[in-house]
């Protein structure tokens, strides 16, 4: 078995929702106690309807959030971040990528500026070393080098994805959290994007934490499966078991109500296309 690389014990969050002069206080139990374990260069999936608390997940994960409750491990490594100040090397550990790249990105910020943000924030590297390093990612990803000097808005929203996802990557991180990474792309893009995430996979040996609510992509980019429904895990497994005998009457009610758009045929038509 590899090295695990994320790892989470019952972890919880709640939300406390102030009340005021005609509505009382609640609670909302986003994530209700999840437990789950990533191997080095593997992909969780995690799929449910909106609401479910795969964002919130997400955010417990990323170090964004603090659990109400449980416990968040990476590389096998505590981490609190209630009650401590998170090491710079632990928090580069783990970067997200968002849906909506142009949301993410500053409309006024060169793409190469916004490559070499992270290093001038988290290291010492010298200018010139700083932009070597993004104009290699540039190409990684699959973009070029004339690209350095060009605004967001000059970029299509594949293109955009790209870049949000090159940005993730300045800082060698070990875990990469996809929040619906192409559910705002065309088809025949989603494709691109999920095939350059599966060569950044294998190159870079990262493991990956894929939020997504269609089911053909995850079938097609998956390791493991977590289903998620009112904040819970109601199954979770490998790929293979969960969608060859989905457990829970969510799951089954999931899986025939989905269309399948294929993402493999998407694949094998551009790659015809390209030959
Ligand atoms: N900051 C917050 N304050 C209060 N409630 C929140 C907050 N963030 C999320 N919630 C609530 O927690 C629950 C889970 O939300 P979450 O965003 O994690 O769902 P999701 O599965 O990511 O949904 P979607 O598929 O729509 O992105 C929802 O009921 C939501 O309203
Ligand atoms: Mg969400």
């Amino acid at each position: 078995m590899n090295r695990i690389i994320l790892e989470t014990r019952n972890i919880v969050r709640d939300y406390h929702i102030g009340g005021s002069l005609f509505r009382k206080p609640k609670t909302v139990h986003a994530v209700k106690g999840v437990s789950l374990k990533v191997e080095e260069g593997k992909t969780l999936a995690i799929v449910g309807e909106s609401g479910c608390g795969k964002s919130t997940l997400a955010r417990m994960i990323t170090m964004i959030d603090p659990p109400t409750a449980g416990e968040l491990l990476i590389e096998g490594e505590k981490v609190d971040i209630a009650h401590q100040k998170l090491a710079p090397e632990l928090r580069r550990k783990v970067q997200i990528v968002f849906q909506n790249p142009y949301g993410s990105l500053n409309p006024r910020q060169k793409i190469g500026d916004v490559l070499m943000e992270p290093l001038i924030i988290n290291t010492d590297i010298p200018a010139g070393e700083r932009r070597e390093r993004a104009m290699q990612m540039l190409t990684k990803v699959g973009l070029d080098e004339k690209h350095f000097n060009r605004y967001p808005h000059m970029f299509s929203g594949g293109q955009r994805q790209r870049i949000a996802i090159a940005r993730a990557l300045m800082l060698n991180p070990k875990l990469l959290v996809l929040d619906e990474p192409v559910s705002a792309l065309d088809l025949s893009v989603q494709a691109q994007v999920l095939n350059l995430l599966g060569d950044l996979q294998d190159e870079f040996g990262l493991t990956y934490v894929f939020i997504s609510h269609d089911l053909s992509v995850v079938r097609y980019i998956a390791d493991d499966v977590m289903v998620m429904y009112f904040g819970e895990a109601v199954e979770y497994g490998s790929r293979d078991e969960v969608f060859s005998s989905p457990k829970h009457d969510y799951t089954k009610t999931l899986f025939a109500a989905t269309p399948r758009a294929d993402v493999e045929s998407i694949r094998a038509r551009l790659a015809r296309k390209a030959a």
